[in-house]
């Protein structure tokens, strides 16, 4: 059964929007059959026309879309929004979608509020939908192969960890030139609290938990801002420790010249090391304690089944971007069958599914609220100079 998905944001010159479309199109889960993809009518229909959709399913606005797409028949109507707008609509967009019990794959950070974050928490969980978050780093198979050897004990016990995301496209104002993805980044009232943290950081964040399976316990951030006339920060160095007493560090940074998208985790643990990088993500490097290396590559029959499962092409051709965020939507396909052969009885509670089948695991509202709990308490350690605690339990059931 092949799922009726519609879209929010994605417009004419828009960046995620059509990531998410090549990737929700990739295993032939989904069909694009609605969306409200810009803020201007006009601009929508362009879109909608250029999809080749019914004009009667493009609409003019995300409440539009939503009240049309409820009055629909249920073998007609979208069973899954995608939600690729700028930060601050991420909430109204998601709670009207799952109040009208459509499933949910919000890009992050999931709000620009805690309090927002938790009401969705509440609404995904009431209403028994899948709500997932687009982290796609998880998506690709080394990262998941690096988290299965980290729950494996295969670098002893796990002592410290460097993540950095480090990009250069905004060591100038480029914002004051009208670019579109820079404009709305700079602006508080469509970013949030945070610019570069919440933009980067938070995905950062979500690789370091989702590779070390803990929690960070308490924070100490230094936040900049570099660029002259910016309004917000766009360069982040946070201090961690995460449960246990693992030490680490997070540095977020929209102006390291040279840098595009230099994602890289390092976990160092008592035995050896690993080091993944996502400008060459079909490798994980494992470093022992005399310096000595071990290459694993995507492909290797001898790899988890997370990471197999996870896995397109055979070793050697490459991998990326829209197959990682594939994989993203391939669980949530499954979560989505899942939830209406199982109806009531499936325990949802917005993740994906109780046990996604290996590899199909993904992010969900959760992990958008510890999320957006982490960026509120980095901006407050870094406007009063001091370390802060990280308890947190946000609403709903344990992510898978
Ligand atoms: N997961 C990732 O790797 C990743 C990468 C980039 C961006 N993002 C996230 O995706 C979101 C979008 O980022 P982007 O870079 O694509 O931004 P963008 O500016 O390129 O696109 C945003 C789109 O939303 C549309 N929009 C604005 N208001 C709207 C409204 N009221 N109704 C319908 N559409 C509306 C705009 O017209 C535009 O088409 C952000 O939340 C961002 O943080 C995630």
């Amino acid at each position: 059964m092949r799922l009726r998905l519609g879209m929010v944001g994605g417009g004419p010159g828009a960046f995620i929007g059509g990531v998410h479309r090549m990737a929700a199109a990739l295993d032939g889960d989904f069909d694009l059959v609605a969306g409200a993809f810009s803020s201007n009518p006009a601009r929508s229909e362009e879109t909608g026309r250029s999809l080749g959709l019914d004009p009667s399913r493009v609409y003019g606005s995300f409440e539009e879309m939503a009240r049309g797409e409820h009055a629909l028949p249920e073998p007609a109507r979208i069973q899954v929004v995608s939600i690729v707008t700028p930060n601050h609509l991420h909430h109204a967009v998601a709670k009207a979608f799952l109040e009208c019990g459509i499933h949910v794959v919000c890009d992050k950070p999931l709000t620009t509020t805690i309090e927002d974050a938790e009401e969705l928490c509440h609404l995904a969980a009431e209403r028994a939908l899948v709500f997932a978050l687009t982290h796609n780093y998880t998506g690709y198979p080394m990262v998941k192969e690096a988290r299965a050897r980290v729950r494996a004990g295969s670098l002893g016990s796990l002592r410290k960890v460097v993540v950095e995301y480090s990009q250069g496209w905004l060591r100038t104002l480029l914002e004051a030139e009208g670019q579109k993805q820079a404009e709305w980044r700079g602006d508080p009232d469509r970013a949030g609290v945070s610019s570069a943290l919440a933009d980067i950081g938070s995905h950062a964040h979500n690789l370091v938990r989702y590779v070390t399976g803990l929690e960070v316990t308490r924070l100490f951030a230094d936040l900049g801002t570099v660029v002259v006339g910016r309004a917000m920060e766009d360069d982040a160095t946070v201090l961690l420790e995460l449960e246990g007493g693992v030490r680490a560090v997070l540095m977020a940074s929209q102006i390291s010249t040279g840098e595009r998208n230099h994602l890289r985790l390092r976990a160092y643990g008592s035995d050896r090391a690993l080091d993944w990088c996502q400008e060459d993500p079909d490798r994980l490097r494992l470093v022992g304690p005399d310096g000595g290396e071990e290459i694993v590559f995507r492909g290797d029959p001898s790899l988890s089944m997370e990471a197999q499962s996870a896995t397109r092409l055979p070793a050697g051709h490459p991998e990326g971007f829209i197959e990682a965020f594939a994989n993203i939507y391939r669980g949530v396909a499954q979560a989505v069958r899942n939830s209406v052969a199982t109806a009531a009885v499936g325990p949802h509670a917005g993740v994906g599914a109780a046990s996604p089948a290996p590899g199909l695991d993904f992010p969900t509202v959760r992990d958008g609220a510890f999320g957006v709990h982490f960026i509120h308490r980095a901006v407050e350690s870094a406007a009063r100079g001091t370390w802060i605690d990280m308890t947190y339990e946000p609403p709903g059931k344990e992510s898978p």
